[in-house]
C-alpha cells in the first residue's frame, strides 16, 4: 500500500471520499464540493450518515462525522465503508482531507480503510479486496504533506491484521508452533529476535509450571522470548501475554462456552501484533515480551485438580481447577521475565477469567496494578484510541483467596465471587514484588460481536494500546 498526495481532481475518475464535519440540518448554505453542491435537507454531516453523488465519472462519497469525533468512531466509518462497499475501491480512489481533520484522525481514518479489508472467511473462496492488490495507491487532497501519518495509521492496522488472523483462525491451525513460527519470521521482518523453548528445553530449565498445563496435549508446548532493543533505547519495558492455543478446561472440563476458546490466546496475540507494530514504528524503547503458548487439553496424561504443582519461582501451586490454567502459566512467564530481564515496567495481557467479564462486560478490560502512575498511563493511552480499561482492586484483603494448607498458593479460591482479582493476586504472587507491574484482564473485550460479522470475533484489543502507551512514555 502507497500514499500519494495529489493537488486537485483534474483528470482525476474514480471514487472519492470527502469526510465532511456536521453544519447544521437547517443551514442555507449547502456543502460545496467539485461542482457539486449538497442541499442540507438531505446531508450535513450528521454521523454515520452518507450522500453519494456520481457526476464527471466519479464517485463522490460524502461521509459525515458530526460536530465532534472520537478516534475509535472514525475509524469505525472508514472500516465499515471500506468492508462493506469493496466495489467502489476498484478503482483509482482518492481521500479529500478537510483542513481541521486532527492528523490523529487521519491516523484513524487510514487504520479503518485498511481494517475493513479483513475478511472472516479464512477457509472460504472470496474476492481480495482491492486494497490487498498489489500497488494499491491512497491518494489524497490535504494542505500539507500527510504521508508519514497516512503511513503510520497503516502500519497501525496491518498490525491488527494480523492479531485478527492469529485469533480467529481455528485451533487446529493456530498452535503453539504456529505462533512460535510466526513470531520467528515477524521478528526476521521487522527486527526483533526471538528465542523458542520447546518441551525439553522447558524442562530443563525449570517452567514446571507453564509445563503443567501443557502436558496433557498433543501439541507441544512453546515458550517465546521476542527482544526487540534499538540502539536508541530509552525505557526497559517487559509484556507477557497469554498464549492458550484452546482452552476446553482440561479435566474441569468446559460444560459452557468451549466453542469460543480459540480465542483463549488473545492476550498472546495482542503482545504478537504489538511485538510488529513497536518494530514497525521504530519506538526508541527496548521491548521484551513472552508468550507461553500451550493447549489445555483432556488426556490421561493431563495434570489433574489436587496436584501439587512446582513453578520457574520454586514456588509450588495447588491445582484446585485446571481451567484455571493461564494464571499458571503467566506465573512463569512473569517469573522468567522479571529474574532475567529486570524490565521497569511490566504488562501482561490475558484472558483470564469470565468473572471479569461479568463485572465490566464487553466494553472495557480490568486493569489491575498497584502504581497509580501506571494506572493512570495506560487508562489515558486507552481513551486517546479508544481502548477503555477500567481498574479493580488488589487489596491483600484479598490475598486469603489463593492461600493454601499444602502448597505456598492456590491457583483457585473455590469460590464464584471476585474471580477476577483473586486471578489477579495469583500473578501479583509471581511477580516479585515489583514495583511497576500492571495485568489487563481482556476475556470481555478481545473477541466479541460487531457490525462486521454474524460470529464473534477478534477486536485485536491491546495491540494498539500498549502500543500507544509505549509511545506516550
Ligand atoms: N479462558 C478462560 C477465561 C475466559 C472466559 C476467556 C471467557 C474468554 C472468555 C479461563 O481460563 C477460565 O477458564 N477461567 C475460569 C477460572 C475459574 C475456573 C477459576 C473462569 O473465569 O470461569
Ligand atoms: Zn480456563
Ligand atoms: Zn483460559
Amino acid at each position: 500500500m502507497k500514499t500519494k498526495q495529489i493537488q486537485n481532481l483534474d483528470n482525476f475518475t474514480g471514487t472519492i471520499l470527502i469526510p465532511v464535519f456536521e453544519t447544521n440540518a437547517k443551514s442555507i448554505i449547502p456543502i460545496e464540493y467539485h461542482g457539486i453542491s449538497v442541499p442540507s435537507k438531505v446531508f450535513y454531516g450528521k454521523k454515520d450518515t452518507h450522500y453519494v453523488v456520481e457526476k464527471y465519472d466519479c464517485t463522490h462519497i460524502f461521509i459525515g462525522l458530526g460536530k465532534e469525533i472520537d478516534y475509535k468512531s472514525i475509524k469505525t466509518i472508514f472500516r465499515r465503508i471500506s468492508s462493506k462497499q469493496k466495489e467502489l475501491f476498484n478503482k483509482n480512489l482518492v481521500v479529500v482531507l478537510p483542513n481541521e481533520l486532527k492528523n490523529e484522525q487521519v491516523e484513524a481514518l487510514f487504520s479503518g480503510l485498511v481494517l475493513g479489508t479483513y475478511n472472516l472467511g479464512h477457509y472460504k473462496k472470496t474476492e481480495v479486496h482491492p486494497f490487498l492488490t498489489n500497488d494499491f495507491v491512497f491518494q489524497y487532497i490535504a494542505k500539507e504533506n500527510l504521508a508519514e501519518i497516512i503511513s503510520k495509521g497503516i502500519k497501525i492496522a496491518q498490525a491488527q491484521l494480523e492479531t485478527f488472523n492469529l485469533v480467529d483462525l481455528p485451533p487446529n491451525k493456530v498452535t503453539p508452533k504456529y505462533l512460535a513460527d510466526w513470531a520467528t519470521e515477524t521478528g526476521k521482518k521487522y527486527g526483533f529476535n526471538v528465542t523458542v523453548f520447546g518441551k525439553e528445553k522447558a524442562t530443563e530449565i525449570g517452567l514446571h509450571s507453564f509445563l503443567s498445563v501443557g502436558q496433557g496435549s498433543a501439541r507441544e508446548p512453546q515458550f517465546i522470548i521476542m527482544e526487540y532493543n534499538p540502539a536508541n533505547a530509552k525505557k526497559h519495558i517487559g509484556l507477557v501475554g497469554k498464549g492458550i492455543t484452546f482452552d476446553t478446561g482440561g479435566l474441569n472440563i468446559k460444560t459452557a462456552g468451549m466453542v469460543q476458546m480459540k480465542c483463549d490466546m488473545a492476550g498472546a496475540g495482542a503482545v504478537l501484533g504489538a511485538m510488529q507494530l513497536i518494530a514497525d514504528l521504530q519506538l526508541p524503547y527496548r521491548v521484551t515480551a513472552i508468550v507461553p503458548a500451550c493447549e489445555n487439553s483432556v488426556d490421561a496424561t493431563s495434570f489433574l485438580p489436587s496436584d501439587v504443582i512446582n513453578s520457574y519461582s520454586g514456588h509450588t501451586i495447588e491445582i484446585i481447577d485446571t481451567d484455571a490454567e493461564g494464571r499458571l502459566i503467566l506465573a512463569d512467564g512473569l517469573s522468567y521475565l522479571i529474574k532475567n530481564y529486570q524490565p521497569e515496567t511490566v504488562i501482561d495481557l490475558a484472558t483470564l477469567t469470565g468473572s471479569v467479564v461479568g463485572t465490566l462486560g464487553y466494553e472495557c478490560a480490568g486493569l489491575f496494578t498497584n502504581n497509580d502512575d501506571l494506572s493512570k498511563k495506560l487508562q489515558n493511552s486507552g481513551s486517546q484510541i479508544g481502548e477503555k480499561l477500567w481498574q479493580l482492586p488488589l487489596w491483600d484483603d484479598y490475598k486469603g483467596d489463593i492461600d493454601s494448607e499444602i502448597a505456598d498458593v492456590k491457583n483457585y479460591s473455590g469460590k464464584p465471587v471476585a474471580g477476577a482479582i483473586s486471578a489477579a493476586k495469583f500473578l501479583e504472587f509471581f511477580t516479585e514484588k515489583h514495583p511497576s507491574w500492571a495485568h489487563l484482564d481482556i476475556a470481555g473485550v478481545a473477541f466479541g460481536d460487531s457490525e462486521f460479522s454474524k460470529t464473534k470475533h477478534a477486536t485485536a484489543y491491546g495491540v494498539h494500546l500498549i502500543t500507544k502507551f509505549i509511545e506516550n512514555l
